[in-house]
């Protein structure tokens, strides 16, 4: 059913280049859609579509992309519909979390995470909506997080640029209502890449929250095929934020500092995070 429905669709996804973004290329492609991948690390994600172009039929390039910048992510999109055609699905997905005290985060970071997890989802959004509305047709997918909902300690920048592209994705799902253009927003808890190691999460939260890229990458295929506003990875996330958010302030504290999830990611293991924080550091020379 969801082969019937993405065959032949032209799909470009940011931050393609490995993780969530690279499951969704490979989903993508195993229900026959073309798939245009950018990413800032474009020696990756060249490396990334020849990987993909492995499986048989499969139509998949790799291309220069930096969200923060809007003549790049206008380039990539005309290079995706220059070589594959008329672009149907844009799948926002590039996004940095660096974890730490709020207070000893540096300014150029912050402004950083501002740039590329808020700034990068609105820039496409336009760019994405301005062409589809030329046809009629078109699907946004914008990967937020379960941090789009709630609110944690040593993410607290991160968690307001998710909160703000829950928020985005709702109004202009609204504003696009009727247009033919679907716009939704996926949630996923924690997922198993580079961007969340060492995460300090008990293990029963770990088993309630915690998923494999592959399980974000058939989620937002869904969000194309059903056009649902949004959509949480595990979906029982929905009713355990429900449930959540009808408690009093002081019972959630509560809950948190008894199960420790209040310190997941202020007290996150540093080893296990230098590789990330290491290439972060890197991509922001
Ligand atoms: N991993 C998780 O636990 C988790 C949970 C919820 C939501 N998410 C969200 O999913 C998305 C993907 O996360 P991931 O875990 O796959 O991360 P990842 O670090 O594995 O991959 C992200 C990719 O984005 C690219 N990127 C970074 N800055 C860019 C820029 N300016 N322009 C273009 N590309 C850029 C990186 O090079 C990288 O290839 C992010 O938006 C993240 O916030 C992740």
């Amino acid at each position: 059913m969801a082969r019937q429905q993405i065959a032949g669709k032209v799909v470009a996804i940011t931050g393609g280049a490995r993780g969530i973004g690279k499951a969704t290329a490979e989903e993508f492609l195993a229900n026959g859609a073309t798939v245009a991948i950018g990413d800032l690390d474009v020696e990756l994600a060249e490396k990334t579509a020849v990987e993909l172009a492995a499986r048989p039929g499969a139509r998949v390039i790799g291309l220069p992309l930096d969200v923060t910048d809007r003549a790049s992510f206008a380039n990539f999109l005309d290079e995706a519909e220059s070589q594959l055609g008329g672009l149907d699905v844009l799948v926002n997905n590039a996004g940095i979390m660096p974890t730490g005290l709020f207070t000893d985060e540096a300014d150029a970071m912050t402004d950083r995470m501002i740039d590329i997890n808020l700034r990068g989802v609105l820039t496409g959004s336009k760019l994405a909506c301005r062409r589809f509305a030329r046809k009629g047709s078109g699907t946004i997918v914008n990967i937020a997080s379960l941090a789009g909902m709630t609110a944690e300690a040593g993410i607290a920048t991160y968690c307001g640029t998710k909160h703000a592209v829950v928020g985005f994705t709702e109004a202009l799902r609204r504003e696009q209502h009727g247009s033919g253009v679907n716009v939704t927003a996926v949630l996923p808890g924690i997922v198993r890449t580079e961007l969340s190691a060492g995460a300090n999460l008990p293990g029963w939260a770990e088993n309630l929250t915690t998923v494999d890229p592959e399980d974000v990458a058939r989620t937002v295929v869904t969000a194309v095929t059903r056009n649902k506003g949004r959509l949480t990875v595990p979906a029982s996330l929905t009713a355990t934020i429900k449930i959540m958010s009808l408690l009093p302030e002081r019972a959630r504290y509560g809950f948190a500092r008894v199960t420790k999830l209040d310190h997941a990611f202020s007290d996150a293991d540093l080893a296990q995070r230098a590789k990330y924080h290491h290439r972060l550091a890197g991509d922001a020379k």
